[in-house]
């Protein structure tokens, strides 16, 4: 029987049907500026703090201290679960620069690997096992699919990385850029257990924040498109409030 967790997200436990089921995919969608690092941030952080749940995020865009630093404005203190070893920040970034300011490939991971995503993939598995992890948010896939251009090579990546993640009951938010009909975007959303999306839209004279889930295999959930808020303690989801976005 599949087990159900709880995301640590206010509100959207409700749309999804109860929870998530416990070691699914989840592909977490949205432009940005849309909420994705603080949505996934949340989970992990509350994956700890009220389930026992050890986490690992995964950064291939942003620099681990500028997380660190931004993630504090929500009371979030990375730093101290980092310190217990309950939290571990990869930093997976495929660029980074030598002293002297030349930008530079991040070799170790990303070489001339045969199989696609392997070493990324490989550094994921280790850091589960040693952690005990039991949450992990890779942001973003898009860094590794649009490495590459054959789409049979970035389908074998990503089925691999999910059978991967699959067999290792950790339940996973992969954050994806892909605009929203690319030949990527379905593609990431025919291979995972559940799609969510985050929107942020024009309404009126400013903007408004929503959410819907797609996709979410065994659960009896909520197509809607719900109110979402950014509030001074993280993400809110209004489960009773459904909107009209443009
Ligand atoms: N304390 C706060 N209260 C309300 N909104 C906030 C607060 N702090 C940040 N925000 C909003 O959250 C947004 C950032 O969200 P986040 O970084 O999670 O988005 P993202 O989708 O990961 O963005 P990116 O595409 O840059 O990676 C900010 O642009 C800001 O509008
Ligand atoms: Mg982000």
């Amino acid at each position: 029987m599949t087990m159900i967790i709880h995301s640590g997200i206010k509100g959207f436990d409700e749309i999804c049907g109860g929870g998530l089921a416990r070691g699914s995919c989840i592909l977490l969608h949205g432009g940005p500026g849309s909420g994705k690092t603080t949505f996934s941030t949340q989970f992990l952080y509350n994956g700890v703090v009220e389930n026992k749940e050890p986490g690992i995020y995964v950064t291939l865009c942003e620099n681990p201290d500028e997380i660190r630093k931004n993630m504090l404005v929500y009371g979030w203190d990375l730093k101290k679960l980092e310190d217990k070893k309950k939290l571990v920040i990869i930093d997976a970034r495929p660029v980074g620069f030598t002293e002297d300011g030349y930008i530079v490939p991040n070799n170790t991971l990303f070489k001339g690997e045969g199989v696609p995503f392997s070493q990324i993939t490989r550094l994921i598995v280790d850091t589960v096992k040693k952690v005990g992890a039991k949450r992990l948010v890779i942001d973003s896939i898009t860094v590794l699919t649009t490495q590459y251009e054959s789409q049979s090579y970035v389908r074998q990546g990503l089925l691999g990385l999910i059978q991967v993640l699959s067999s290792l009951d950790c339940t996973s938010l992969l954050i994806t850029e892909s605009q929203i009909e690319s030949d990527n975007a379905q593609l990431e959303r025919a291979l995972v257990q559940g799609v969510v999306v985050l929107y942020y839209t024009r309404k009126g004279s400013s903007m408004a924040r929503a959410i819907q889930v797609l996709k979410l295999r065994g659960n009896k959930h909520s197509s809607d498109i719900y109110l979402m808020e950014i509030s001074n303690t993280g993400i809110v989801v209004h489960p009773e409030e459904r909107i009209e976005i443009s």
